[in-house]
């Protein structure tokens, strides 16, 4: 019998500043597509990454959740809470600090480190900006 294929998810909280602003628009249009979002402010995000993969006969699991929250830690989380996006964060240097582009930088950085892991891949980044508005991001191969 084939492998069942799970996917495990882990959750995390970060907090960080930002606006939205693009290069590519006068001050006006961006005053005007980004209304409050041109100034700075900050949210309380959430970040979910889901790993999909073979349960380990030997183990039993997908990926040790514990070292998938360790990644995520040195990845993603040290390097942007409490930090203001748009000025502190090198991966996000020069895009326009919306939750799309967050979620695509945070694969990433993430998904390299998670190329060690057999048998398992990351499947979704989901980035939850507010409790109303959340984005999914599943990689450059599933546009
Ligand atoms: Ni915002």
């Amino acid at each position: 019998m084939a492998a069942a294929v799970v996917e495990i998810t882990h959750v995390k909280e970060f907090s960080a500043a930002h606006r939205l602003t693009s290069a590519h628009l006068s001050e006006r249009e961006n005053r005007e597509l980004y209304g409050p979002c041109y100034r700075d402010h900050g949210h309380n995000y959430v970040v979910e990454v889901t790993v999909r993969g073979r349960v380990d006969a030997r183990t039993g699991m997908v990926m040790d959740l514990n070292r998938l929250s360790v990644l995520m830690d040195e990845r993603l989380i040290q390097k942007v809470d409490h930090l203001h996006l748009n000025h502190d964060v090198p991966f996000l240097a020069g895009t326009i600090t919306t939750a799309e582009n967050v979620a695509i930088a945070f694969w990433r950085e993430l998904e390299p480190a998670l190329r060690a892991f057999k048998g398992c891949k990351l499947h979704r980044i989901r980035l939850h900006e507010s409790r109303a508005n959340l984005v999914d991001y599943y990689g450059p191969s599933r546009a």
